[in-house]
């Protein structure tokens, strides 16, 4: 007998939220699996939530204040997922009943973002006492912005970190329940808790993580530390997910990790970025696949051939190059020299030619000279980037370069003018080559500035600002590149494609 396969249904993310709150029975003690746990909390969340709600007389409202990457950024969606679950609506506003603080401590300026914004919503609990204020993220995870938090802004009443963010329901209950400021920080987690709700900010685009963490410790780099070690999920788990977004309407797709290039390593059976990438690009009604961050030296062939493959992965690859001096790199333990670097952007440039190369650059890093800087620009030169985040290089507290001896500010900031100005040339020669092109783009919002037009995305990760009105959002459209305006374009949407 032949037997019939059976095809695996797939829930959609509210079908799996409401089942797993359904079966959490709040008469018990809360289940030991962490997943159950959760949904157990989110229920009675929802119970203290709905209390609140009577009193007060008028719905509970949430803001969540995200700083730093893009995996910031889908963590800030699970923890307003569960927010929502638990009965509260969002608003644009700090002025809401619980706003939560989703930080980034990558470079000191992104710290004191977060201390300066802190200080000024501390006069709206003033106004609304059953204000609850969270802390969580990457800042968290360092001792001494904990102890800040505990001296100087006495009105926060959670502060959680990264490794245990799938908690947040049982804080919120904690929360809710006691006027005591919750502190909980772990230093690490072996768990990867995946199925919470999750609260998408745009419905036609999403990230998808694919890896926690970094293994990678590049010496001025505070990630590892605050993000722990590389952990994968599982291929199945990812692509259901992606899965359930493109059914759900999502037309553009990122994957995430610090260093996509490394997934799967240690899953130790064989799974690795190459495969996975193959495997989501091939899903049935995905218009775009994008992956952030690779590491330049981890880039396998076949990674290079999966793209040049699929055309809905798309053209363009965001390549850290930090510094073009080999002997910076090395300081920076950096697995690649200057040549390396250049050989590979020259060979991706060959097998994908509409492909536009991004990067990240680091100037003011210790020892770094001016002949060094010379190094990097000539990078830029040879490799002529079509976009580039320049940093100046900021002391993190525990990594080895901070112990270094350091380039004086003055000297940084010379040398960095140099470094921009070299961006912005080659940025602005590569930008100038599309003019008059017809290209694919995924319109994503009205344009800020002006309400008549609306923002398009191109595959090469570069916008066009084209007339247009809201309609159009989510959708693609081929679009005519008009007026070259430095990086960016304004243009025409022709069709709907
Ligand atoms: N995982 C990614 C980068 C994550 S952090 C990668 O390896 O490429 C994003 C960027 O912040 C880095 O690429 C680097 O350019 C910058 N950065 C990280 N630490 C920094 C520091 N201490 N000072 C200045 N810039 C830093
Ligand atoms: Fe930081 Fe380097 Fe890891 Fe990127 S690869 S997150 S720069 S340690
Ligand atoms: Fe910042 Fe943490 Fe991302 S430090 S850059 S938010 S991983």
């Amino acid at each position: 007998m032949t037997e019939i396969p059976v095809k695996k249904k797939l829930l959609s993310f509210e079908e799996i939220l409401e089942d797993r709150i359904s079966s959490a029975d709040l008469t018990m003690d809360p289940p030991e699996n962490e997943e159950a746990r959760q949904y157990y909390f989110i229920k009675k969340a929802r119970l203290l939530a709905d209390q609140l709600q009577a009193e007060l007389g008028r719905p509970l409202t949430f803001h969540i204040n995200t700083f730093g990457c893009q995996m910031n950024a889908r963590d800030s969606e699970k923890l307003a997922g569960i927010l929502r679950a638990a009965g509260y609506q969002e608003i644009e506003s700090e002025d809401a009943d619980f706003v939560l603080f989703n930080t980034c401590t990558v470079r000191d300026n992104a710290d004191q973002r977060v201390f300066g914004r802190l200080g000024r919503i501390s006069h709206y609990k003033k106004l609304n006492p059953m204000m609850k204020i969270g802390i969580c993220g990457c800042m968290m995870q360092e001792a001494s912005n904990v102890e800040k938090i505990n001296r100087s802004y006495p009105f926060v009443d959670l502060i959680f970190g990264t490794h245990n963010l799938f908690r947040f329901p049982e804080y919120l209950c904690n929360t809710l329940e006691s006027d005591r400021r919750y502190v909980d920080v772990w230093d690490k987690t072996e768990s990867i808790v995946e199925d919470l709700p999750n609260d998408r900010k745009y419905p036609y685009k999403a990230g998808v993580n694919i890896m926690y963490g970094c293994n990678k410790f590049c010496t001025y780099c505070i990630v590892p530390y605050v993000r722990g070690r590389e952990r994968s999920r599982q291929k199945e788990e990812i692509l259901d997910e992606c899965r359930r977004l493109v059914r759900d309407g999502v037309k553009e797709i990122m994957l995430l990790g610090q260093n996509v290039n490394s997934y799967g390593r240690d899953l130790k059976d064989g799974s690795n970025f190459a495969d996975l990438l193959e495997a989501a690009a091939e899903i049935e009604g995905l218009r775009r696949l994008r992956f952030m961050t690779p590491y330049p030296s981890d880039f396998s062939e076949d990674v290079i051939q999966v793209i040049k493959r699929h055309p809905n992965i798309s053209r363009h690859l965001h390549m850290p190059l930090q510094s073009g001096s080999t002997a910076v790199l090395k300081k920076m333990n950096r697995r690649y020299t200057k040549e390396e670097f250049l050989t590979l952007a020259e060979h991706i440039r060959a097998e994908i030619p509409d492909a536009a190369l991004t990067t990240d650059i680091i100037v003011g890093f210790p020892y770094e000279t001016p002949a060094d800087v010379d190094d990097t620009i000539d990078v830029i030169r040879r490799v002529g980037f079509e976009n580039a985040f320049t940093f100046i290089y900021s002391i993190r507290r525990g990594t080895p370069a901070a112990k270094w001896e350091q380039v004086p500010e003055e000297e940084k900031k010379v040398q960095f003018a140099r470094v921009l100005s070299v961006v912005q040339e080659t940025a602005r020669q590569q930008a100038a080559k599309l003019q008059g092109r017809v290209m694919e783009g995924l319109i994503e919002e009205i344009n800020a500035k002006d309400p008549g037009k609306v923002t398009a995305r191109l595959s090469n990760n570069m916008l066009v600002h084209v007339p247009g009105d809201a309609s159009m959002i989510g959708r693609f459209y081929q679009i005519r590149l008009d007026e070259c305006c430095g990086f960016y374009y304004f243009g025409e949407a022709l069709e709907e494609c």
